[in-house]
Order: C-alpha cells, then structure tokens, then sequence
C-alpha cells in the first residue's frame, strides 16, 4: 500500500486532518486500533472554539453542528455565595463557543470522510512504525489476519495519549512535562433539561462542580471526586445531592434530576511531550499533550495542532516548500502552552485541593480579582474562547 500522509488514529484530531487534507487532493490512509462503534461510545467533552467551528466548516463536515449544535455567548463562575457571569461575546470581539458533543463531531467526521471516499482501515492491529527519520518511513498492521505494509512521505501520529506514535519517538530525543491532580471528576449524562442556559463552574468549599448540556433535554453534569472513587460508590441519589449542594441557591432551585445514562470518573492531568516532530512523525493532539477538562481545550488543542498541520503539508506537498516542516513543533506548542496554563489556572481556582484556609483564601481573590475587573474579565475570555491560531506563511 503506498499514500501520501499516514494518519495513525480515528479520533478527532486525525479525522479531522484526514478530511481537510483528503479535500486538497492529498492522499491519506488513517490506520484505527479499535471499531467505529467503540471510538464513538467514548464519553468526551462538549464546547467547541469559533476556530474549530470554522475548521469543521472547511472540513465539510459541520452542517449538523450549525443545526444543532447551542452557540454560547458567556458562562457563569459561582463561589463565596456569589455568581458572575463572563461576558465572552462582548469581551472577545464578538466571539461566542458551539456546545455540541465531541461524539458528534466524530460522527460527523466520519460521516464526512466516508463520503469524500477516503480510506479509513478500522481494527488495524499493531501497528508499528518504521524509518520516521529517513526520507521514506513506513506504517504496518495487521488486518483481517493480514500484515500490511504501508509506504508514506509523512506520519501523523493521532493516536492519542496511549497510542503507538509517542512511544515510537527514541527516549532521548524527547522531553516530557506534567503535573497529575490530586482529584478525580466523576461526569454525568441525564435525559434532564439543563439548569441553566449557559455554563456554570463552581468553586465550593465541599469542591468542583460543572453544569453544562448536550442539549434541551440532555444535561451534563460533573463533580470533583476523591481519586481513587469508581462509579459505584456514587448511586445516582448521592450524585444529585452533592451536585445541589454545590451550586449556587438558584440553580439548585431549579435542578431537575433523573436517572443517569453514562457515568464516569476521570483523572486530570496536564501534559506535554516536547518536541511533536521527529523526523517525517508528527505527534497531534493528546498524542502530543493533555489538559484537565476544566478549560474545555482539549478537542480545541488538537483542532489547532491539525490546523497547523494541514497547512503545513499543503504547502509543503503541493508547493514544495521545504522550510515549513522543521517550525511545526514550535509553532503548535507556543499555543499549547498558553492552553496548558489556562487550563491550569481553571483547575487551580476551582477545586478543593486540601483543607488549607490560606489557599482557599487566594482561590476567592483570584476568583474576586478576575471576575471583579475588566482586565481580568477579559484575559478569561479570550482564552476561554481561544487564542488565535499562528497564521503559516
Ligand atoms: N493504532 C491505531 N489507532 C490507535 C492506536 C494504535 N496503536 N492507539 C490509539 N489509537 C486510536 C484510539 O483508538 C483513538 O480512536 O487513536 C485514536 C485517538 O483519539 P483520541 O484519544 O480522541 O485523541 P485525539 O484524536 O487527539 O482527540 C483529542 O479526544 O481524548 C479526547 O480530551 C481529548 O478532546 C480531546 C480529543
Ligand atoms: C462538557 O460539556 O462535557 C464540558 C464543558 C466544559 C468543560 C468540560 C466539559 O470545561
């Protein structure tokens, strides 16, 4: 088997790169470990920046979305008894966010890619990858009992964090960054109308909690846990009555529950591999980096790693520019890292950390000072809705 780009993983980031680069006449193969069915069933998060949007757009694959997907144009922190709403359209310049289901957005992906005819391998076993440093790497697999090999100028390793593409790269020539958290979210779905309209973060004494939507009939809710807890030690009536407690008197007004449909519990993590090039290999999305979900980034991240990407490959198979694949690293982790940090600075003021008064005391001046100033409102909003992407010329 010969293409031009070999894509290693259907999730988003390799879907949504196979699709823009498919759409410009590049050749590519995305090689998937798992089933269609098992990649969608994967509970993920829901708030998409205008570049995304705009890049599903190019991608051809964004029609359900602008149907129904929700545009936002704020959310709301609540801590100290007290709820202040961030303003991100008149804070950004207009901006808003798109809720709408990362499971969708896959969905619709691969909607879109089977339509343009592209080549997706599903249940492609071990693969491995060969040569990444030399002028002509190689992928192969096995499918259908059959070991295929796959020739190709380029790799893309969108396989996420526990995919072959990182753990392919030698041990010395990359560096990695990371903090683990010591709390846990434990996520809900229920066929209930949301609480609100709009987001609502919460810092409470007791912890975290999140009310967001999938949408006028699906809430999804999450709530910091102890680490080590498993779904089973939160019976749906324990969840409810922790998530009220939580919320400002308003919202757990109006809470409406019901039985839960999915139920998860998910560590936090911030992580970074540095670089995300080696050789013709180039890591995207949570093969590169991870984010604690409290900043809603991490389909944003990869959506920006792939736009920097597909404009990079264009140009350099299409127009033959030969400077553009050495700056890819640079470019991806320079946003990254402002992800990274705001991302860290959410998680920071929002959760329970230790029964510490003092740090429980900056967590509220943090919250006070930035929600109490234009200034502090503003670098809420323009992170919250996405620093822009580096343009490549
Ligand atoms: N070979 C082939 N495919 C693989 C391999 C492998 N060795 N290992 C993993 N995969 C597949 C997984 O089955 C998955 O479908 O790669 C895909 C990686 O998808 P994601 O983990 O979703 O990563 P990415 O596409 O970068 O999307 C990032 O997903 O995890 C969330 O919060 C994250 O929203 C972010 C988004
Ligand atoms: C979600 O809707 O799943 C969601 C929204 C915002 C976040 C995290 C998760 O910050």
């Amino acid at each position: 088997m010969k293409t031009q780009v070999a894509i290693i993983g259907a999730g988003p980031s390799g879907l949504l790169l196979g699709q823009l680069l498919h759409l410009q006449g590049i050749d590519t193969v995305i090689l998937e470990a798992r089933t269609p069915e098992y990649v969608l069933s994967r509970v993920r998060a829901g708030v998409l920046e205008p570049g995304t949007v705009e890049l599903l757009r190019e991608a051809r694959a964004s029609s359900r979305m602008d149907r129904e997907g929700h545009v936002h144009e704020g959310f709301t922190f609540s801590f100290a008894g007290r709820s202040e709403r961030i303003d991100l359209k008149s804070l950004s310049g207009g901006k808003t966010v798109m809720v709408y289901g990362q499971t969708e957005v896959t969905k619709d992906l691969m909607e879109a890619r089977a339509a343009a005819g592209g080549i997706s391998i599903y249940e492609a076993a071990d693969v491995a990858l060969h040569d990444i440093f030399s002028d002509k790497p190689r992928v192969t697999f096995v499918n259908a009992g059959q070991t295929v090999e796959l020739e190709c100028a380029y790799i893309a390793g969108c396989d996420g964090f526990h995919g072959i593409s990182r753990k392919s790269v030698p041990p010395e020539a990359i560096r990695i960054f990371e903090r683990a958290y010591p709390f846990s979210w434990l996520g809900v779905l229920s066929q209930t109308p949301p609480v609100a309209d709009e987001l609502i973060y919460t810092n409470h004494e007791r912890g975290f909690a999140l009310c967001s939507m999938r949408s006028s009939v699906l809430s999804r809710y999450y709530v910091q846990c102890p680490f080590e807890d498993k779904p089973d030690q939160w019976p749906d009536e324990r969840f409810w009555n922790e998530l009220r407690t939580r919320l400002p008197d308003e919202a757990a007004n109006r809470l409406v529950t019901g039985p839960s449909i999915e139920k998860i519990i998910a560590p936090l993590r911030s992580f970074v591999a540095e670089p995300m090039k080696f050789g013709r290999l180039f890591l995207v999305g949570d093969a590169a980096h991870i984010v604690p979900p409290t900043g809603a980034k991490g389909l944003n991240l990869a959506a920006s790693d792939v736009y920097t990407l597909y404009h990079i490959l264009r140009r350099t198979v299409l127009d033959g520019r030969t400077d553009l694949v050495d700056k890819y690293s640079e470019i991806c982790l320079r946003r990254i890292w402002k992800a990274e940090r705001f991302s860290w600075w959410m998680t920071s003021v929002l959760h329970k950390f230790s029964d510490d008064p003092f740090n429980q005391r900056l967590q509220l001046a943090e919250l006070e000072y930035y929600t109490g100033s234009l200034a502090g409102r503003t670098t809420i909003a323009e992170n919250y809705v996405g620093l822009p992407f580096e343009p490549i010329e």
